[in-house]
C-alpha cells in the first residue's frame, strides 16, 4: 500500500535562493536531517549532512545560501554545492555530492514522496 507524502512546508515558504527548511531525515524515525530549498524555480532536497566531515550545513537554521543565492554552502568549512545537483564544486570535498531527496510540489505544498513508483523492470520477489 502506498504511503501518503509527507508535507515539508507550503511552496510559497521557499523563496528563490532564499532561506529553506529543515525537515527530519529519513521520514520512518531516526536522527538525520533534510533540507529544502528553491533554486531556479524547482524545490530542491538533501540529506542534511556535509559529505566532508558530516556535519549539518546551514549557518543558522534554515539558511543554506551563500550571499548570491546561486550556491549552498557548508558552514563549517566553506565547502560550495551547486544547488541544482549537490555537487561540491569547491572546498575539501569537491567532487562528493550531497545527497538527493525526493521531493514534488503539489496543491500548494512542498511533500516528500516517501514511496517512489516501482521500477518496471525491478527485481522480483525473493524466492
Ligand atoms: S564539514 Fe563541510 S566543508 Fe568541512
Amino acid at each position: 500500500m502506498a504511503c501518503p507524502a509527507r508535507v515539508i512546508c507550503p511552496t510559497e515558504g521557499l523563496p528563490e535562493g532564499g532561506k529553506g527548511a529543515r525537515f527530519a531525515w529519513p521520514p520512518a524515525g531516526g536522527e538525520g536531517k533534510g533540507f529544502v530549498v528553491r533554486f531556479a524555480g524547482e524545490a530542491r532536497a538533501f540529506v542534511n549532512r556535509c559529505p566532508h566531515l558530516g556535519v549539518e550545513l546551514d549557518w543558522e537554521p534554515g539558511e543554506f545560501f551563500e550571499e548570491t543565492g546561486l550556491y549552498l554552502v557548508c558552514s563549517t568549512h566553506g565547502a560550495i554545492f551547486e544547488p541544482s545537483t549537490g555537487l561540491c564544486v569547491a572546498g575539501p570535498c569537491r567532487g562528493a555530492r550531497l545527497e538527493a531527496i525526493a521531493v514534488e510540489e503539489r496543491d500548494g505544498l512542498v511533500q516528500l514522496i516517501d514511496d517512489p513508483p516501482a521500477r518496471p523492470n525491478g527485481p522480483g520477489p525473493s524466492p
